[in-house]
């Protein structure tokens, strides 16, 4: 028992020695993860909106960051597109959801669902037409409020509505949507931007134009039960 009291004596001093070197050290090692002992400022800085610098970009400028071999004009003729298409897509897409929820009758279920999957499809060309304009050096279009404001889909009531309206509203922004797809595809053709015209092409034109048909021919007035 003596020895062992006799051997933490000299122990606990050494520890009462060295603590204010290891106090003097932490200012140089907080918040840096260097694996020292010395205590880390774990407060987060908030409210850093309230007084934001300037933003790194502001909406509808197009800087040449990535070098992608197109000149200013193009990159900036392919995103103001591409923001017009972001924002169709955007409202069709919570179209989709809208109706999805509120959808009645006897083709509920099969309605049900194939809203769900059109708006999972609509979800997927958002983000690939908003990482497009990144790409191009713009700012994608992306909360409601601005959406709402470029969309060029009329705007859509908060009540419930039957189905054979909810389509013909899907039907009338998908053509809106398209159009404009058809008018963008050539611009970005005509100027050498490839990828814009791929996405438009490949992308956007033949998954509206396959949803375009599936939701058509729910509103085909063809006999259930008997031949006419
Ligand atoms: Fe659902």
């Amino acid at each position: 028992m003596a020895s062992s009291a006799k051997t933490a004596a000299p122990k606990a001093a050494a520890a009462k020695k060295a603590a204010p070197a290891a106090k003097k050290a932490a200012p140089a090692t907080v918040g840096k993860g260097a694996g020292s002992n010395a205590a880390v400022d774990i407060q987060p800085v908030l409210n850093q909106q309230n007084h934001a610098p300037a933003p790194t970009q502001r909406y509808g400028t197009v800087s040449q960051r990535l070098p992608i071999g197109l000149d200013e004009q193009t990159r900036q003729a392919s995103v103001t597109g591409l923001n017009q298409l972001l924002a169709d897509t955007i409202t069709l897409r919570d179209m989709y959801k809208k109706h999805h929820w509120q959808v009645v009758g006897p083709t509920f279920y099969q309605l049900h669902l194939l809203y769900d999957k059109h708006y999972e499809e609509q979800s997927t060309l958002v983000d690939a037409i908003a990482e497009r304009i990144q790409i191009l050096g713009g700012v994608a279009v992306a909360m409601a409020h601005d959406v709402a404001e470029l969309s060029s889909i009329p705007r859509v009531p908060r009540d419930r509505e039957e189905a054979p309206v909810q389509v013909s509203r899907l039907l009338d922004g998908h053509q809106r949507l398209l159009k404009n797809c058809h008018d963008y595809a050539d611009t970005a053709d005509k100027n050498g931007d490839d990828g814009t015209n791929d996405l438009i092409v490949s992308q956007l034109i033949r998954t509206n134009e396959m949803q375009v048909w599936f939701v058509s021919e729910h509103v085909v007035d063809s006999p259930l039960i008997q031949a006419q």
